[in-house]
C-alpha cells in the first residue's frame, strides 16, 4: 500500500530509498521466499525484501532460474508480503514473462501486483527490455533493474563468471544503467562485476545501485538469505559472507529429534495430553 494511505509511517518506499542514497545511508536487501522467513528478515530491519527468482534454485532445486513460472512467483510473493510490515517488497518477473513484448510484460506485471500486493517488480536487462520497463512504469508499477550477471541469460553466457571485465561489456553496462534510470527505474541491482565499475555506475546515477558481488562502492547490498544464513551447501563465491551456519544447526537439531524418537525420549510426559 502507498505509504500515505498506510497507518505505518515506517514503511520503506521507493522514494525513501532514493533519499537514503542522497544522505549516504547504505541500503540492506535480502531475498525471502516464504511468510516465516520474511517476518524474521523484516523484523531484523532489512530495507528491501526481494522475492527472487533464485527461488527456482533454492526452493525448487532447479539448476537455473529459468523454469520458475509466473504463478509460482505469485504464490511466493503473496506469502512474503503477508509477513512484512516495514520493508519494501520487490518480486522478480520470471524468465519469459517480459521479453516477448511490452504488452506481455505489462499484462504479467499487473497480474503480479494485483495478486501479491507487492510494492515493486524487478526485471533483468537493459536496452533489450527497455520498452517493457517503460510500459510497466507507465502503468504505475515501480521497477528495479538488474544488470551485470543476469542469471536468466545463463545459457547465453555459459558461465557464472564475473561479467563486464572488458571495456565493451563495461561500456554497455553503463549505457544500460543510464537507460534504466531515464526510463524511470527507482533502483538497479548490479550482480558480479568488478567493484570499480559498479562504483562508477553508482556515482553516475541518482537512483540507488544495489550490489551483489559488486564491491562496497555501491549504495547497498543484496544477498540470497539461505546463502548468508549458511543453509545452502557447496556454493561459496568470493562475495558471499556467511553470517550463520544454519546447515549445521538444523542438521544437529534434526539428528537429535531422530535420536529422541528412536529412543522413546520424545514425547515425554509433559509433552502429551
Ligand atoms: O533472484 C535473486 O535472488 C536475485 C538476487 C541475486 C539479486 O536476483
Amino acid at each position: 500500500m502507498a505509504a500515505y494511505l498506510s497507518s505505518d509511517s515506517r514503511k520503506v518506499t521507493t522514494h525513501r530509498l532514493i533519499e537514503m542514497k542522497q544522505r549516504g545511508e547504505k541500503i540492506s536487501m535480502l531475498t525471502s521466499y516464504d511468510y516465516t522467513t520474511a517476518q524474521i528478515v523484516d523484523g531484523a530491519g532489512v530495507d528491501v525484501i526481494l522475492v527472487g527468482d533464485s527461488a527456482s534454485n533454492v526452493i525448487a532445486g532447479n539448476i537455473t532460474t529459468l523454469p520458475i513460472s509466473l504463478d509460482q512467483m505469485i504464490f511466493l510473493g503473496k506469502a512474503v508480503v503477508r509477513g512484512v510490515k516495514r520493508a519494501l517488497v520487490v518480486v522478480d518477473m520470471p524468465f519469459g514473462t517480459y521479453q516477448t513484448s511490452a504488452y506481455d510484460a505489462v499484462t504479467n506485471a499487473i497480474q503480479v501486483m494485483k495478486i501479491t500486493h507487492a510494492d515493486a517488480l524487478k526485471l533483468e536487462g537493459g536496452e533489450e527490455v527497455i520498452e517493457s520497463v517503460k510500459k510497466i512504469i507507465a502503468s504505475g508499477i515501480p521497477v528495479m533493474g538488474h544488470l551485470g550477471l543476469m542469471p536468466q541469460s545463463i545459457n547465453k553466457y555459459g558461465t557464472y563468471a564475473v561479467r563486464a571485465k572488458g571495456d565493451e561489456e563495461a561500456e554497455k553496462l553503463i549505457r544500460d544503467a543510464k537507460l534504466l534510470e531515464e526510463a524511470g527505474c527507482f533502483a538497479i541491482v548490479i550482480e558480479k562485476v568488478p567493484a570499480a565499475l559498479a562504483e562508477r555506475v553508482a556515482k553516475e546515477l541518482t537512483i540507488p545501485v544495489i550490489g551483489i558481488g559488486a564491491g562496497g562502492g555501491v549504495d547497498g547490498q543484496v544477498l540470497v538469505v539461505s546463502d548468508m544464513l549458511g543453509m545452502t551447501n557447496g556454493f561459496s563465491p568470493r562475495f558471499l559472507r556467511r553470517y550463520a551456519d544454519l546447515h549445521s544447526v538444523m542438521t544437529n537439531a534434526i539428528s537429535q529429534y531422530v535420536e529422541d524418537v528412536k529412543h522413546c525420549d520424545f514425547p515425554n510426559e509433559k509433552e502429551q495430553y
